[in-house]
């Protein structure tokens, strides 16, 4: 056996303890001690490379290339297995402190539509129904959809009543969705039906029945030969629907400027059933669909013949409508943005 062989042997069997001490190694610490061990001072491969010089010329350079691959084969096990050691390090903590960012500490509330918007689509339903268009008109109006064509002119004592806010270019904040009559008249052909909900304002002292800014839903109907039975029917077919049963009501005249005969249409005070209270100022009934037959001036004014065709139209509050279905005793609730409210009709 020659001294090469020897070594050569050696530095195998040295390779293979290394190898197996590397494998179960599973510390930073065993790391360092297999490196001390093997590549130290005093470590096994260190003692090896120390012996080549005893080696005769001719075999020590094999004999170098051997032992120095040995040791550049130890480096980089050592160093593999570290990182190794570090990446499993890093997985462990990652998974012990795993958190689900997707979960919803909320617990996921869902909003609901505002009682007055309800309300809306349920009688927006009802008309369509009857074949009635539903049409929109802008909040911020001319004096003439306003008044001027509503046989409003601008010395009509009835203005008092609506006063409003005003731009300063004349235009003016609607007091009424019945500009949107107007509207639908001059864009379409009769016969026509179409109701018109939205908001509305009022330069107005608020109280428990009173809003500066409130909602209403008109109605209109334009056709030959229409009369005061047809408006009833359409009167009683709504609030049947939306009450879900008969209610006491009663008609008398009313006087709107671009309606005539005028009729307002009362329901008994849901609030005090008729003994009088606050929201019926007293009166035990509350006043919830004016309406009448168009006037003639309005026709002229919307380019329909008031000799060929005639109409029945109507405004409807619907903050009002939902006061009496669900027994609120003040208008400001339903502007006062307060969850708490609001959730009770979800
Ligand atoms: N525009 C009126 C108001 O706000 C309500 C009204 C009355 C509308 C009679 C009508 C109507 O269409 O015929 O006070």
């Amino acid at each position: 056996m020659t001294a090469e062989l020897s070594l050569r042997d050696e530095i195998q069997s040295v390779l293979q303890e290394f190898r197996s001490s590397l494998g179960a190694a599973s510390t930073e610490k065993e790391l360092n001690d297999l490196r001390v061990h093997a590549l130290g001072k005093n470590g096994k491969l260190t003692g090896l490379s120390k012996r080549l010089g005893k080696l005769p010329a001719d075999e020590r350079k094999e004999a170098g290339q051997l032992v120095n691959q040995a040791k550049s084969e130890a480096e980089r096990g050592i160093d593999e297995k570290r990182q190794h050691l570090a990446r499993e390090a890093l997985q462990a903590e990652l998974d012990s402190e795993w958190l689900d960012v997707t979960l919803d500490s909320r617990g996921g509330a869902i909003g609901n539509l505002h009682p007055v918007t309800q309300i809306q689509n349920e009688i927006e339903d009802v008309f369509i129904s009857m074949g009635f268009e539903v049409l929109d008109g802008p909040q911020v109006e001319t004096d003439h959809y306003n008044f001027e064509a509503l046989n409003i002119p601008a010395d009509h004592p009835a203005r008092d009543m609506q006063d409003t806010f005003y731009l300063e270019d004349g235009n003016l904040l609607r007091t009424h969705t019945s500009s949107i009559q107007v509207r639908g008249m001059t864009h379409l052909k009769p016969p026509f039906k179409i109701i018109g909900p939205g908001k509305a304002f009022r330069c107005e002292r608020i109280d428990a029945s009173h809003e500066t800014s409130f909602h209403q839903l008109e109605g209109m109907m334009v056709d030959r030969d229409i009369n005061l039975a047809h408006l009833i029917y359409f009167k009683q077919t709504l609030l049947s629907r939306i009450f879900g049963r008969e209610q006491v009501t009663r008609l008398r005249p009313g006087y709107f400027p671009f309606v005539e005969p005028g009729l307002e249409l009362d329901i008994q005070c849901q609030i005090c059933v008729g003994k009088g209270c606050a929201v019926c100022k007293y009166s035990g009934w509350i006043e919830l669909l004016p309406s009448g037959m168009v006037h003639p001036n309005v026709l002229r004014a919307g380019n329909i013949d008031p000799e060929e065709f005639s109409g029945f139209a109507f405004g409807l509050g619907l903050d009002r409508l939902v006061m009496m279905r669900y027994g609120i005793e003040d208008i400001r609730h339903l502007h006062r943005a307060d969850l708490r409210f609001i959730e009770q009709f979800g």
